[in-house]
């Protein structure tokens, strides 16, 4: 059904010019939302196109760099300013650093990536939130949707240690956040993507790709619209009893063989 559920709604989607984010960002504003999509500066001059892509809504890009607790600041306070508030925000952005197509060993991890990885994959989102609640909490109703990894959950074989560690960090904030806002009319939740085809999954070999679909029950990768569904469900009224969960979304990939 492709009515404007959201309509009203608005919603900042990090990350929202690549991958899942543009995906997230293209589904919830044809739902019929306000979406502003931030991502890194140059990424935005790139794909600034998006904002033509005919929505129900509307779709506006902004350079917002979620490693730099300022630009999160201003970036939700421009937000409000242009459009009264922020009723959604998806936890999207995050980095996955690889040394030529592998992670790096996990005790050669080198405390410049470690504290880069936390940044803008953990630190982020919680200064996200923390900006955002009180908007939500004046109009008595949120959805915060933060974007997690089945590395967060079963363990980061592909990804490096820092990246496993800031997604499950992803589902502490989610549950220990859910319970103090849900008073409010806010729901926390998070998705644990398996295998998804984008411009960060491409950062490994052909071979290991193909070793992951054939261990995915499904048959296929994920499409960032797979994911961008399940996202614009937990932003709809109707998914106000849902709160805190982590919710997996890979191919049926912990029933494989
Ligand atoms: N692709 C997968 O297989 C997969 C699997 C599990 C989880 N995820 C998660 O899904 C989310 C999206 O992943 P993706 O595959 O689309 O990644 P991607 O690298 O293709 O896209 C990520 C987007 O975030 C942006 N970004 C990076 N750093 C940023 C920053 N500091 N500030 C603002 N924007 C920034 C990038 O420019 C890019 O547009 C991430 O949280 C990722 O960890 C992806």
């Amino acid at each position: 059904m492709t009515e404007a559920r959201g309509t009203g709604r608005v919603a900042v989607v990090t990350g929202g010019c690549r991958g899942i984010g543009r995906g997230i960002a293209l589904r919830l504003a044809q739902d019929g939302m306000t979406v502003v999509a931030w991502d890194l500066a140059d990424v935005v001059r790139e794909h600034g196109d998006l904002e033509e892509v005919p929505v129900t809504g509307s779709l506006r890009v902004r350079a917002v760099d979620v490693g730099s607790a300022e630009q999160i600041a201003e970036g939700v306070e421009q937000v409000v300013a242009e459009h009264g508030s922020v009723d959604v925000l998806v936890n999207n952005a995050a980095i996955s650093p690889k040394a030529e197509g592998a992670r790096v060993p996990p005790h050669e991890t080198s405390p410049d990536e470690w504290e880069q990885v936390v940044r803008v994959n953990l630190t982020g989102p919680f200064l996200a939130c923390r900006a955002v609640i009180p908007h939500m909490q004046r109009r008595g109703w949120g959805r915060i949707v933060n974007m997690s990894s089945k590395a967060g959950r079963s363990g980061a074989m592909l990804a490096g240690l820092p990246y496993g560690v800031t997604k499950t960090g992803i589902n502490g904030l989610t549950r220990t956040l859910a319970p103090h806002v849900a008073p409010m009319g806010i729901t926390v939740n998070s998705i644990a993507p398996g295998r998804i085809r984008t411009p960060m999954a491409a950062g490994v070999s052909d071979e290991v790709n193909a070793r992951l679909v054939a261990a995915t029950p499904v048959g296929r990768f994920g499409e960032p619209e797979d994911i961008a569904a399940l996202v614009s469900y937990l932003c709809r009224d109707e998914a106000g009893f849902l709160t805190g969960d982590t919710i997996d979304i890979n191919g049926g990939a912990y029933m494989a063989p």
